[in-house]
């Protein structure tokens, strides 16, 4: 069977931190969709690192970390990030393996990216500008360059028609880009050596004999549900399937194989870019949030924008994937309120609803807010769930029973020691 772990909220939950902490049970861990846009951080003996392609397991010594076909990857930010765990001593070629199917953002995709963000204008989408969009979209659209292309002699070739199809879309969106194609090719064919170093596998084949083999896999899911193309808060969204069906998409393996959907949400909410988000907080609140929850965003540094939790949308998303546990994040940052607000009913045009509807902008929705009362307990020195605080567990059955899902882990700081098992 294969384990999923997934955001549900609009990324940043803390996924990295979870799938580090659960990898001792798990032979393979796997990425399955996203690429550079994420950033998942991890500390752990007073070190943090952010990973960005690589999946979680890659600092236990057991687990297997594989790059799953749905997965698009830039070999530029590849490079630095195995570069970056030099002092590790990882054999990469036998613990990190790459799906010949995933497809290769070209330097060219994140100058289209820049490009059409520059366009929207103020309708833009606040991307991470890693070249995303303009790579599924190549790969909807049947142009793209994938890992296996380049075990073949014409690579080069294929790569230099879709570089040069990129240059004449530029030249038609007219837009004030600066860049140097020569510096960035030179970056990009240093990084594709080393890309080509590593191991590459027909995935789909290696997961499916791996689970006939009884190994035991977790797909580390990469930004959140309401960042689905297709559940998403459209087109406020990023560029493929985050929900669990993205997983069976992503690895090749069949929707009944998949067992525990592991949900992860903050106690609170976080948005970075931009896109509707009900329940932000415009002040002191929100401030609080964003100062004691350090909400920066791991790859591109941008403030977060904070609001209180939204169970209507956390339900959706509960739903959409099929969650059977929950992990519920930095419920330490929420200690010192009097009093937390948990929305509970929209108002959309007027008329009280309980579900996500089509449009969530500002000028549809009114949020409904239940009131429950805080805790002042320093909770990042627990250990058990015996410790926590009562109105903490309060506001923990509030969600359990709103949403019908236990919440089976609840994580009081960054350190992989900072994680209670209810
Ligand atoms: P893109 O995927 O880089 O094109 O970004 C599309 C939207 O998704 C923007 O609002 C980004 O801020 C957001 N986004 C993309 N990846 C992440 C992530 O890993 N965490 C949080 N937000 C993300």
């Amino acid at each position: 069977m294969v384990d999923l772990l997934l955001g549900l909220q609009w990324g940043d939950e803390g996924k990295g931190k979870i799938v580090d902490v659960l990898t001792k049970d798990y032979d393979i861990i796997a990425r399955f969709q996203g690429g550079p846009n994420a950033g998942h951080t991890l500390i752990f003996d007073g070190n943090k690192h952010v990973l960005h392609t690589i999946p979680s397991g890659i600092f236990h010594d057991k687990a297997l970390n594989i790059v799953g076909n749905g997965v698009v990857i830039d070999p530029v930010i590849f490079k630095n990030e195995i570069d970056n765990l030099s002092n590790y001593n990882i054999d990469f070629k036998t613990k990190l393996l790459i799906s010949r199917k995933a497809h290769i953002i070209l330097p060219t995709h994140r100058l289209l990216d820049a490009a059409s963000e520059t366009l929207k204008g103020k309708a833009k989408i606040g991307s991470t500008l890693k070249g995303i969009g303009p790579t599924y979209m190549d790969k909807t659209g049947r142009n793209g360059l994938r890992i296996g292309d380049l075990e073949l002699d014409n690579w080069k070739e294929k790569y230099s028609a879709l570089a040069k199809k990129h240059l004449n879309m530029l030249d038609f969106y007219n837009v004030d880009l600066e860049f140097n194609l020569k510096e960035l090719e030179e970056e990009f064919f240093k990084a594709i050596d080393l890309l080509k170093s590593l191991t590459f596998i027909d995935s789909e084949e290696y997961f499916n004999q791996a689970m006939l083999d009884g190994k035991t896999i977790l797909a580390e899911g990469a930004q959140g549900s309401l960042l689905d193309i297709d559940f998403g808060t459209y087109p406020f969204v990023t560029s493929s399937n985050t929900t669990a069906a993205g997983a069976c998409t992503g690895l090749g393996v069949a929707p009944n194989k998949i067992g525990e959907v592991y949900g992860i949400f903050k106690a609170y909410t976080t948005r970075v870019g931009s896109g509707p988000f009900p329940t932000e907080l415009f002040d002191e609140d929100g401030k609080a949030m964003a100062k004691v929850g350090n909400e920066f965003g791991a790859t591109t540094g941008r403030p977060r924008r904070c609001g209180w939790l939204d169970l209507i949308a956390l339900k959706y998303a509960v739903q959409i994937n099929g969650v059977t546990q929950l992990i519920m994040m930095k419920g330490d940052v929420l200690s010192g309120f009097d009093t937390l607000k948990v929305c509970t009913t929209y108002k959309y045009k007027g008329k009280e609803i309980s579900h996500l509807p089509y449009n969530i902008e500002e000028e549809n929705i009114e949020v409904v807010y239940t009131k429950l009362t805080g805790w002042k307990e320093d909770l990042t020195g627990l250990t058990k769930a015996n410790e926590l605080p009562k109105n903490l567990n309060d506001y923990i059955a509030h969600i359990e029973e709103f949403v019908g899902v236990p919440i089976k882990i609840v994580s009081v700081g960054p350190d992989r020691k900072q994680t209670i098992i209810m």
